[in-house]
Order: C-alpha cells, then sequence, then structure tokens
C-alpha cells in the first residue's frame, strides 16, 4: 500500500506535529511524517521530529526581506519533500494568496476553536470572556483568507465553571491531537484509494495538469 506523504509546518512546541507522527507509526494514519519545516529555529517540535528521524527544514522568516521572498522559500521546501499533503500545525505566519493557491486542496490547518467563532489568536481568553459555553477545535482546508477555509471536522468541549485561558486551552488541546490525526486519516485513507485507480503524476508534472475551465455563460 502506498503511504501518503505528509509536510508539516510549524512554529513551535509541536504536540500536534507529534500526535501525527505518533498515529502513522501506530497505522492509524495511510501516511508518514515525511518532513517537518519550522519558521523559527527554537521550535521545540524540531528536535521530536529528529529524534524520529524525519528530515526537518528551517525556512526562518526574520532572514527574507519581504513576505513573498519568505512564501517562495517555504514552497521551495515544501516541493523538495514532494507531500501528498501539507499540515499547518502551529504555524504561526500568514501565508500569500499566491502560495495558499498552489497547495489548495491538499494544505489542511488545526485551528483552536470552533470556528467560524475566533478567528486569530488568543482564542481561549476570547472566549472565555463572552462568557462562552462551549469551546473547541476546527480543521479546516487552508484558503487565502486566514482561518475561513473549508471546515472538515469539529471537536467540542464543555466550558467548566472555575477555567481560565490555561485550563481551558488544554482540554481543547487534548481533543486537537485527537482531531487531527483522525482528519489526516481520512484525507490520506481517501487519497490512496484515489492513486490505486489512477496512478499518481510526477510532483514535477502536476503544475501541466489539465484544470476544468468552466466559461461564464454569460
Ligand atoms: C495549537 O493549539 C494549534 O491549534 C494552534 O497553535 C497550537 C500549537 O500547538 N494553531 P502545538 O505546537 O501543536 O503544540
Amino acid at each position: 500500500m502506498a503511504l501518503a506523504r505528509i509536510t508539516v509546518l510549524i512554529s513551535g512546541r509541536g504536540s500536534n506535529m507529534a500526535a501525527l507522527i505518533d498515529a502513522c507509526i501506530a497505522g492509524r494514519i495511510e501516511g508518514a511524517v515525511a518532513q517537518v519545516i519550522s519558521n523559527r529555529p527554537d521550535a521545540a517540535g524540531l528536535d521530536i521530529a529528529r529524534s524520529h528521524g524525519i528530515a526537518t527544514t528551517l525556512v526562518d522568516h526574520r532572514t527574507f526581506a519581504s513576505r513573498d521572498l519568505f512564501d517562495t522559500a517555504l514552497a521551495d521546501a515544501i516541493d523538495q519533500g514532494e507531500p501528498d499533503l501539507i499540515v499547518l500545525a502551529g504555524f504561526m505566519r500568514i501565508l500569500g494568496a499566491d502560495f495558499v493557491r498552489r497547495y489548495e486542496g491538499r494544505m489542511l490547518n488545526i485551528h483552536p476553536s470552533l470556528l467560524p467563532a475566533y478567528p486569530g489568536t488568543d482564542t481561549h481568553r476570547r472566549a472565555l470572556a463572552d462568557g462562552a459555553t462551549r469551546h473547541g477545535c476546527t480543521v479546516h482546508f487552508v484558503t487565502p483568507d486566514v482561518d475561513c477555509g473549508p471546515i472538515v471536522a469539529q471537536a467540542e468541549v464543555r466550558v467548566q465553571p472555575g477555567d481560565d485561558p490555561a485550563t481551558l486551552a488544554a482540554r481543547v488541546l487534548e481533543q486537537e491531537h485527537r482531531l487531527l490525526p483522525e482528519v489526516v486519516g481520512w484525507f490520506c485513507a481517501g487519497l490512496n484509494r484515489v492513486r490505486d485507480d489512477f496512478p499518481r503524476p510526477d510532483v514535477a508534472s502536476r503544475e501541466n495538469v489539465p484544470r476544468k475551465v468552466v466559461s461564464d455563460p454569460t
């Protein structure tokens, strides 16, 4: 059975990335984390990835003069890993529209809120400040508008009396570690089924795959 190649983008701790690696090793995902890329040299997740023998790449955003140059370097690094799926797991950089379109339909993000509620940062504090009774996390496809792409799945937690942002974040994180591997598992299983019938094109030639064009009837 072909294993889907997964590239994970991180900026810090990397606990969601670790949950993905564990699920791949346990055979719960028909895929392998083949590459981990960080935009920060001090991301703790890099060491976790290395300890599993996974190739790591640093694309330090501070060394690029513009967002476009960073996006180009990031795309180059990603393409070297020839991924079937790219997962943003705590990746804290906003990506340009051209970059996002390049990976449309094969880039997922995990976000710590029940989108469309609380896009952006500081979600747990904002949910508590609003008196929300439910909170959670969302896995969605990445589109150019931040945290607005099509939702694949969500996991909910109940806000408990006495919760503070840290306790709420910890309970949501437990759900993230469950939800993200599950969704990635669906994606990889579906991809592999399709691939059995339609052999995988070379990554290099993907850009030349014809796209269906629907003309405007007006
Ligand atoms: C997670 O809560 C994720 O949803 C958010 O950033 C956090 C990253 O945590 N985008 P980790 O690096 O996966 O531990």
